[in-house]
C-alpha cells in the first residue's frame, strides 16, 4: 500500500500546482500542535522568497483549494504561513482497512529485492560471551528482521572471532596440564579423536588462566605466540585440537544466542577467510595497491576530502603476520565469491570506526568489491552500570551475558508474582519471555550509537518506555479479544468503522503510520524507531481503553468495529516485536 504520508505529499503536491507554486514545496510532516491538527505543511514559508509573496497569502491559495478535497476534514492557512491539516475519518477507516486486508499489512516490499548481509555477534570464541557482545547481537538481529520484512534477502553471518592468539593460548595450557595428549606427537596425522579433551566450563576456566600467565610469565607468551604461529601454519595437531575447542564453544554459543532468540544463517568465522589472504595479497602487490612501509605491506587509503589524517590500512606486518584487517578484507572476497551481496552492514563497538573506515576504503580501492556495493558499519555505543562506565558485576569483574539474562528474568519472575497468586511454573515460562523483551527493549529503544545504563529496575518495569509495558498492552488486547470469542463474537467477520472519539482517532493515526515506520527503520538502519512506534501506539491504546466500554458495548456494529481496530493494533505490535526480536506471552 502507499504510505499514507505519501497520499497527503501528493494531494498538497497537486493543490500547490493547481494554486501556481511549485509542488516540491508540499512536504507534509507531523503537526508540532497535535492539539489542533494532526499534520501540517510549511511550505508557504519556504516559498515566500521565490514567489515574493506573504507566506500566509501564498498558504490562503493552497487552503482555498485543499477545502474542497475531501481528505481533509479540516485545512486551515495560519499566521505566518502554515497550513494545519486535520484527515477526514472515513479516510483514515478505509486506510486501516486496507491495511487489515494485507497478509504483511500493507508494507511496500522491495519490488527487486537485494542480497544482504549482516555481520553480526562477533563473539571470541573460547572466551565468555560477555555484555559487550549483547548489543551487536540484539540490534544486528533486529536489522536483520526488518530487512526481511521488506522484503529482502538477508543473510545474518556470526563472524567468529576464532583465529587469534587466544586460541595458541588455549593450545599451550592444555598442552602443560595433558602432555600425554595425542595432539602434541610430531607425528600426529589421524584427523581428530571424537571426544573432546576439555567440557566448556573447562574451558572457560583455561583460557583467563593461560591469558594471566602470559602477562606474567615472557616465556609462556613466547609458546603461546609460536603455538598460535604454528596453528596457522598448518599444525596438524593443534589443528585437531583447535576443532575442539570450536565444537565445544560453538555448542555453547548457540545455546546462549538460541536464549536471546537471536540466530545466525552463517556461522562462518576468521579461520574461513585464511584461505583467501595469499591470493589476496598476491593481487593487491601485481596490481600496485600494496606497497612496502617500515617493512609492512600497506594499502594507502586517504583521500583529499579528509579532515584528519588516516593512517594506511596494514595488510601484513613486518613479520609477515596478518591482521584484523586481512581478516575482514579476505572475508569480503569470499562473501563476493559466495553471495554477490549488494550490500553488508557490520555491527561492532563504535570505536571500531577507523578499522570500518580503512577496511571499506581498502576494499573498493583494490576492487574486492565493486564500487556500488554498499559498506556499512554500525557502531554502537557502549552498555553502562549506574555508575556511568561500562557495566560490571558486582565486584566488579566482567558480567557474563548468561547471568545478565538470568538476572533479569529472575527479577521479572519477582515482579510478576508480587502481590498475586499465579502457578510458579507458569511464572518461570512468563518470566523467561518477559525478561528477554525487557533485554532487548532496553538496548533497542536507545539509538545504536549512543551509549547508555543498564537499569534493571527500568527495563523490568510494567510502566512507562518499556518492554513489559509493550508486551502488557499486547496480552491487555488478547485478552479482550479472546473474550469476544468466548462471548460468541467472530473475528473473522469484524468490520471497522469510522473512529467516533478523539482517542479511537488518535489510536488510528497512529496505527496507519505502520508501513512508514518500517521503511524508515530499514533505511536508517534504526531499530529505536520502531520502539518509539510501539510505545506511542501502547499509549494511544491504552487510553483509548480507559475511555472506551468496548465489549459492553450496546450497539453491535460499533461493538465490532472497536474489536477490528483491536485486531489490527494487535497485529501491528506483534510484527513490530517481531523484528526487534522478541514476542509477548499468552498471560502475564
Ligand atoms: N570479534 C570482534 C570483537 O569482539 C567483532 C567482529 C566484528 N566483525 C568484523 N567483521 N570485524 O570485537
Amino acid at each position: 500500500m502507499e504510505k499514507f504520508i505519501d497520499i497527503l505529499d501528493k494531494e498538497l503536491g497537486n493543490a500547490f500546482e493547481s494554486a501556481g507554486y511549485d509542488s516540491a514545496l508540499a512536504k507534509v510532516v507531523l503537526s508540532n500542535r497535535p492539539d489542533l491538527c494532526e499534520y501540517q505543511c510549511n511550505g508557504a514559508l519556504a516559498g515566500a522568497k521565490k514567489y515574493k509573496k506573504a507566506p500566509i497569502m501564498i498558504a490562503k491559495d493552497v487552503e482555498a483549494i485543499l477545502k474542497e478535497n475531501d481528505i481533509f476534514k479540516e485545512v486551515e492557512a495560519v499566521a505566518p504561513g502554515f497550513l494545519n491539516l486535520s484527515i477526514d475519518e472515513k479516510v483514515i477507516c478505509d486506510y486501516l482497512s486496507g491495511m487489515s486486508g494485507e497478509e504483511n499489512l500493507g508494507i511496500q516490499e522491495a519490488k527487486e529485492p537485494q542480497m544482504i548481509m549482516v555481520d553480526y555477534g562477533g563473539p571470541n570464541v573460547a572466551k565468555p560471551l560477555h555484555v559487550g557482545h549483547l548489543r551487536s547481537a540484539v540490534i544486528g538481529e533486529s536489522i536483520k528482521r526488518i530487512g526481511r520484512k521488506m522484503g529482502h534477502k538477508v543473510l545474518g553471518d556470526i563472524h567468529l572471532g576464532d583465529w587469534g592468539y587466544q586460541m595458541g593460548l588455549i593450545i599451550t595450557e592444555v598442552k602443560i596440564r595433558h602432555p600425554e595428549l595425542p595432539y602434541f606427537d610430531a607425528e600426529f596425522t589421524y584427523a581428530y579423536p571424537d571426544e573432546a579433551p576439555f567440557t566448556i566450563n573447562e574451558l572457560e576456566e583455561i583460557y583467563p588462566t593461560a591469558s594471566g600467565k602470559a602477562k606474567e610469565d615472557a616465556q609462556y607468551r613466547e609458546e603461546a605466540l609460536n603455538a598460535t604461529f604454528q596453528l596457522q601454519n598448518g599444525n596438524k595437531g593443534y589443528y585437531a585440537l583447535w576443532k575442539h575447542i570450536m565444537n565445544v564453544s560453538v555448542t555453547d554459543l548457540k545455546k546462549n544466542y538460541e536464549k536471546l532468540n537471536v540466530h545466525f544463517d552463517l556461522w562462518m568465522g576468521e579461520s574461513d577467510a585464511q584461505k583467501y589472504i595469499p591470493p589476496m595479497v598476491q593481487k593487491m602487490k601485481d596490481d600496485g595497491y600494496a606497497h612496502e612501509d617500515d617493512g609492512a605491506l600497506v594499502v594507502d587509503v586517504k583521500e583529499e576530502t579528509d579532515t584528519k589524517e588516516i593512517p594506511p590500512c596494514i595488510i601484513l606486518k613486518s613479520d609477515g603476520a596478518s591482521l584484523y584487517s586481512t581478516t575482514d578484507l579476505a572475508t569480503l572476497v569470499q562473501r563476493e565469491k559466495d553471495y554477490n551481496p549488494d550490500s553488508i552492514t557490520y555491527l561492532a563497538d563504535k570505536r571500531q570506526d577507523l578499522h570500518f573506515l580503512q577496511v571499506f576504503r581498502a576494499a573498493k580501492k583494490t576492487k574486492i568489491v565493486p564500487e556500488d556495493t554498499k559498506l556499512t558499519f554500525l557502531g554502537f555505543g557502549t552498555m553502562n552500570g549506574k555508575d556511568g562506565k561500562p557495566f560490571k558485576t558486582r565486584d566488579g569483574g566482567v558480567m557474563r551475558l548468561e547471568s545478565l539474562i538470568s538476572d533479569i528474568q529472575e527479577e521479572m519472575f519477582k515482579k510478576i508474582t508480587e502481590n498475586r497468586v499465579i502457578d510458579e511454573t507458569e511464572a518461570r515460562e512468563i518470566a523467561q519471555v518477559v525478561g528477554i523483551a525487557a533485554l532487548k527493549y532496553g538496548d533497542l529503544s536507545n539509538q545504536a550509537a549512543k551509549d547508555y545504563v543498564f537499569d534493571m529496575e527500568r527495563f523490568t518495569s510494567f510502566e512507562g518506555n518499556t518492554g513489559p509495558y509493550v508486551l502488557y498492552t499486547i496480552v491487555r488486547i488478547k485478552s479482550i479479544l479472546n473474550r469476544y470469542v468466548e462471548g460468541g463474537g467472530n473475528l473473522e467477520s469484524v468490520k471497522l468503522m469510522m473512529a467516533d472519539s478523539k482517542g479511537q482517532k488518535e489510536l488510528m493515526m497512529e496505527v496507519l503510520k505502520y508501513n512508514e515506520v518500517m521503511e524508515q527503520a530499514f533505511v536508517e538502519q534504526a531499530p529505536h524507531k520502531i520502539c518509539g512506534f510501539i510505545y506511542d501506539i501502547s499509549n494511544n491504546f491504552n487510553k483509548f481503553y480507559h475511555e472506551t466500554k468496548i465489549l459492553a458495548e450496546e450497539i453491535e456494529e460499533k461493538k465490532e468495529s472497536y474489536i477490528a481496530l483491536l485486531l489490527l493494533t494487535k497485529r501491528v505490535l506483534e510484527s513490530c516485536i517481531d523484528v526487534l526480536g522478541f514476542e509477548a506471552p499468552e498471560r502475564m
